[in-house]
């Protein structure tokens, strides 16, 4: 028997050099990030109303367990080649766990900012385990970028908010990865929309690939949370609420940007209710994939425009479309406990477990 070896994967900063607008002090720190699976989803698709192609971008599968170690990959690795010593962020807590995980890899202190509350159990413990300085104040995402962007204007600490260019030159490779998986770009990009870098990026990306490979663009449909919908209200929110915690944004620094991809792209940004999305999180758990509510908000958004007659299965018949999952489901494990039901209680005995199973529960 020959034995084969695989040519090890080495990341999105080794796989898509050639792609990136970077500079050549960049000194690559990698996890291996990227590469995450398109899957396929044709029982959701037809729950939907069928006669369209489903696929979901798991970004939950990430080394951190989100999608914002693409972006993070290219920011750290800037930062450390350029002789950064700390880096900062704000954070809903994924950016956090991404940045501290790679700026400990690098040496490089990491000191995180958080809103108060709020923060899911799995990212505020990624960024303590991970090593970074956590920081929470009596604010929100939005008062915690502004204080960042101020400290690091004044102090030698790089920023890695996706406010940092390298951010989104690491994320859009996502884009790059879904259309070599299709072999061209989806007819619809789903995604949640927060601080707006993820859609800017992907924008950019799937525009990249046009240019160069000529694969089509896709429509965007970018997803907020009715709670948190500066882009959908056209204002601010000073007091954003929602149960998907990772897009509590009340003034994405991208937004201008945001509205842009939508609109160049054919798309729409639309807001859709916390029902919709945990509703959304368990059709997507039904299919095998579990994913943190934020992360469910761009299907949510798919069917909540489906079910308004505003796109039509007539229109999306043959269509390939993917959502993009951004943050895995052990991300937020209390979401389970609070919104699903508690597992049966039962004494050690055979019988009791026989009558409970038989019960279908
Ligand atoms: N989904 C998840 C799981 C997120 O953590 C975020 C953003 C988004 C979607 C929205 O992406 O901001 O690029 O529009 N999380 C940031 C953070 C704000 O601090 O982790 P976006």
């Amino acid at each position: 028997m020959t034995f084969q070896t695989v040519p090890t994967y080495q990341g999105v900063l080794a796989r898509y050099a050639q792609y990136l607008d970077i500079p050549a002090h960049t000194r690559p720190v990698t996890l291996q990030e990227g590469n995450t699976p398109l899957i396929p989803m044709p029982g959701l698709a037809a729950e939907l109303g069928g006669g369209f192609e489903l696929f979901v971008k798991y970004e939950g599968l990430n080394p951190t367990g989100s999608f914002k170690d693409r972006g993070m990959t290219v920011a750290i690795s800037e930062a450390y080649g350029r002789g950064a010593k700390a880096v900062i962020c704000a954070s809903t807590g994924n950016t956090a766990a991404s940045a501290a995980a790679y700026a400990s890899r690098a040496g490089l202190r990491a000191v995180v900012i958080i809103p108060q509350g709020k923060v899911a159990a799995g990212k505020l413990a990624g960024a303590v385990a991970y090593g970074a300085e956590v920081i929470q104040i009596e604010g929100s995402f939005d008062d915690a970028l502004a204080l960042v962007v101020q400290i690091s204007q004044q102090q030698p600490i790089a920023l890695v908010n996706s406010l940092n260019p390298y951010r989104l030159e690491g994320q859009k490779t996502a884009a790059f990865e879904i259309c070599e998986a299709l072999g061209a770009a989806p007819d619809w990009l789903c995604l949640p929309v927060g601080n707006a870098g993820n859609i800017t990026s992907y924008w950019m990306g799937f525009r990249q690939y046009h240019d160069l490979y000529r694969l089509g663009l896709p429509r965007i449909l970018g997803v907020q949370a009715a709670g948190s919908a500066p882009l959908v209200l056209g204002r601010p929110v000073e007091h954003p609420e929602t149960v998907a915690t990772a897009i509590r944004i009340g003034r994405p620094a991208r937004g201008e940007q945001a509205l842009e991809a939508a609109e160049q792209s054919g798309g729409r940004i639309l807001a859709v209710s916390d029902e919709e999305i945990l509703a959304m999180q368990r059709r997507l758990a039904a299919g095998g994939v579990w994913v943190e509510p934020a992360s469910a908000a761009g299907l949510a958004g798919l069917a909540h425009e489906l079910l308004a007659g505003r796109l039509s299965l007539d229109e999306l018949r043959g269509r390939r479309i993917v959502a993009v999952c951004t943050g895995h489901g052990m991300k937020d494990p209390d979401i389970i406990a609070a919104s699903m039901p508690a597992p049966l209680r039962l004494e050690p005995d055979v019988r009791a477990l026989e009558q409970a199973i038989l019960r279908g529960r």
